[in-house]
């Protein structure tokens, strides 16, 4: 990835477990820890032996320092304030964000998937129309999918043949989601 990126950011989504090896690689690549993003969901899974997980990992990274570059007000002005007070950018710059899961009720399941939202805020703050995307692990092909409706371009790799026969159809059809049959 450190060959190939552009010196704006990479995003990396992980499981605790994988932090420690992750932060070795993060100093042998000498890449830059900018954020540690908390993604915050609803899991449903009741626990009674200890804590109900309900959220996940994502490291923010920069190639290059110097060079990279973040859009602040891309999604809100900067003046902007939320219906119960407060800036509206200062609050979706927080670094926990509470975004549910998709649930895709009577179409194609799909392998692991991000909310769709949680891509459109990446690109937003740090890609423009036209940047290229880059997803090593396509799974269902959400993030080539937003990238594409949010004007990015796109590539990326996937091993699963049907799940990468599944990104493509999603691509190529236009739809987001597809009905089952
Ligand atoms: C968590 S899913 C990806 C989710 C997807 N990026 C998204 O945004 O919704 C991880 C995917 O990586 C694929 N994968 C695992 N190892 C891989 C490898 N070495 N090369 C390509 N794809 C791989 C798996 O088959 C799986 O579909």
């Amino acid at each position: 990835m450190k060959r190939v990126l552009k010196p704006r950011a990479a995003f990396i989504f992980f499981r605790l477990e994988h932090l420690k090896e992750l932060l070795i690689v993060l100093d042998e690549l000498d890449l830059s820890f900018i954020n540690h993003l908390v993604w915050k969901y609803q899991f449903g899974l009741v626990t009674t032996r200890k804590y109900v997980t309900s959220h996940y990992h994502i490291l923010f990274v920069g190639v290059d320092e110097r060079k990279r570059k973040f859009f602040p007000y891309a999604r809100y002005e900067k003046d902007e304030k939320l219906p119960e007070g407060g800036s509206a950018h200062y609050k979706d710059k927080e670094d926990v964000w509470t975004i549910p899961r998709e649930y895709w009720t009577g179409d194609v399941k799909t392998p692991t998937k991000l909310p769709a939202e949680i891509i459109r805020k990446i690109l937003a703050y740090s890609s423009e129309p036209g940047d290229i995307v880059l997803d090593p692990f396509l799974g269902s092909g959400q993030v080539a999918v937003v990238s594409k409706m949010e004007g990015r371009r796109f590539t990326g790799f996937e091993v699963v043949p049907d799940y990468f026969q599944f990104a493509t159809k999603r691509l190529e059809s236009g739809s987001y989601r597809l009905k089952a049959e």
